[in-house]
């Protein structure tokens, strides 16, 4: 019988596609004979045709031009790995609109542009495949659409960044300050160039984004979510937090009450009991804890980033793409996928402030002088906030305090008014800090 051929395609060749690339090289014949196809690559376009690059590739394959691969006869999957979201978003769509495939590691171009991208799926009938935009190697969204497809999720909570959980691992291992660990984290490479993309929370709000709409059907927009990054956190909330029986992580969360339809959507540094998995998952890794109706409490951990784990979550994309295409039945992005997923949202409706309920650690600091304390609590008793822990201590030498404290649970709307109450007491020397505890539901 005569073997299907398959041309696969790259747009962008520099660390996902070179590994990518590298790895399918490898692998080729094994793969050619377990699927029964032949495989080539007939068209690479990168940006600087005379750069250096860490794999071989022909001359005659290298293209300037991403259009050259779109429109290449001989190409039915193409690898969007250039990044960014307007290029990108136009390739994609040029691609779709002629039926091919594209696998893409995208999660800023699915966050801004996954509508768009999806109609034309739907309208096409080309196919979109994205493991690799969420959590690096986990094979997290083959897990919320096959293995675990039976479930509905009151949960997912992931370290899903994981430059900050690098940060935020060793200054706690080391002792040492966020600005000492970032200027490292940068010269390794670790930082994308927009440091806000990784710091101020953004690239894991793409992320968590891509996971809620997979889960719940819902589009989640910022204006609707709570995202806040690591840079405030300090050494000594680390320590405080540690005392309180907690580790900082920077957490995705998503959480859905099935009775309310209400559904809601943060990224933030979140206190995690010592005791929890996700305490404990430290450097580059991610993981992602998914609490589900039917299976109970799952948890993936892996790489979250890199080349290599990236590049395995593309390949998985591309071995499923190339069944598809040799089957002619493709399982992921159909059509009728992508109205499943919009019928799971219309059910869903976004919670307000007051529904949206945790525990909270609270730093502030202040002039210590008679009556302050006064004042701080009859803030807290105000609003009903009960407070399960706290530590005030001294600073030798020096006419200011720290406050730290655990609430026992309340509602994002009710330490909105407290932190903006606070501010206005006379003896607050700086903002207060803020943080989520998360309480495992499960586990
Ligand atoms: N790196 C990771 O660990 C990782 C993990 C998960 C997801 N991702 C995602 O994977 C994608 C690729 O990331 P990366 O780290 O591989 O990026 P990268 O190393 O910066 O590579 C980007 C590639 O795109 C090419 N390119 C950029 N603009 C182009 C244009 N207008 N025309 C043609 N080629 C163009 C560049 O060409 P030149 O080489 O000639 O400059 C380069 O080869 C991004 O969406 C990223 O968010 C990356």
């Amino acid at each position: 019988m005569k073997k299907t051929k398959i041309g696969i395609g790259f747009i962008g060749f520099g660390t996902v596609g070179q590994g990518v690339w590298k790895h399918l090289q490898a692998q080729r014949e094994e793969l050619e004979t377990r699927l029964g196809l032949e495989i080539s690559f007939p068209r690479v376009a990168v940006r600087d045709l005379t750069r250096e690059r860490g794999v071989s590739v022909p001359a005659e394959v290298l293209t300037a031009d991403p259009m050259e691969v779109v429109n290449d006869p001989g190409v039915n999957i193409v690898c969007e790995l250039m990044g960014g979201t307007t290029k990108a978003k136009d390739y994609t769509l040029a691609a779709l609109k002629l039926g091919k495939v594209v696998v893409s590691a995208n999660k800023a171009l699915i966050y801004k542009f996954g509508r768009e991208v999806f109609e034309a799926v739907k309208t096409f009938g080309g196919h979109y495949y994205f493991e690799a935009s969420v959590a690096g190697g986990i094979p997290i969204i083959k897990t919320l659409r096959e293995g675990l497809v039976a479930n509905r999720f009151e949960s997912i909570a992931g370290i899903i960044n994981g430059t900050c959980n690098y940060i935020l691992s060793r200054m706690e291992a080391e002792g040492k300050s966020y600005e000492e660990i970032l200027h490292d984290a940068k010269k390794l490479g670790y930082v994308e160039a927009d440091d806000r993309l990784d710091l101020d929370g953004w690239d894991a709000f793409h992320k968590a984004v891509i996971l809620a709409f997979l889960a719940h059907g819902k589009w989640v927009s910022e204006n609707d979510a709570l995202v806040e990054g690591i840079r405030n956190v300090t050494l000594e909330d680390m320590h405080r937090a540690r005392d309180f029986g907690y580790r900082i992580k920077l957490l995705g969360m998503i959480r859905r009450n099935f009775k309310t339809g209400a559904l809601s959507l943060g990224v933030y540094p979140a206190l995690i009991p010592l005791d929890k998995t996700l305490a404990r998952v430290d450097g580059v890794y991610n993981a992602i804890k998914l609490s589900g109706d039917v299976a109970g409490t799952t948890i993936l951990i892996g790489r979250g980033a890199g080349q290599d784990a990236t590049s395995s979550a593309v390949i998985s994309d591309i071995v499923d793409a190339m069944i598809g295409i040799r089957d002619d039945a493709h399982k992921f992005l159909t059509p009728s996928d992508i109205d499943a997923c919009y019928r799971l949202g219309e059910t869903a409706r976004m919670a307000t402030m007051d529904e949206i309920r945790s525990k909270f650690y609270l730093r502030i600091s202040i002039l210590d002088e008679p009556g302050t304390l006064v004042g701080f609590y009859s803030v807290l008793a105000k609003h009903g906030v009960s407070v399960a822990r706290v530590v005030t201590y001294e600073h030798p030498g020096e006419r200011r305090g720290t406050i730290t404290l655990a609430t026992y649970p309340t509602s994002e709307a009710v330490m909105e008014r407290v932190v903006e109450e606070l501010k206005t007491l006379p003896q607050i020397l700086t903002a207060p800090l803020l943080l989520r505890i998360y309480e495992p539901t499960h586990e």
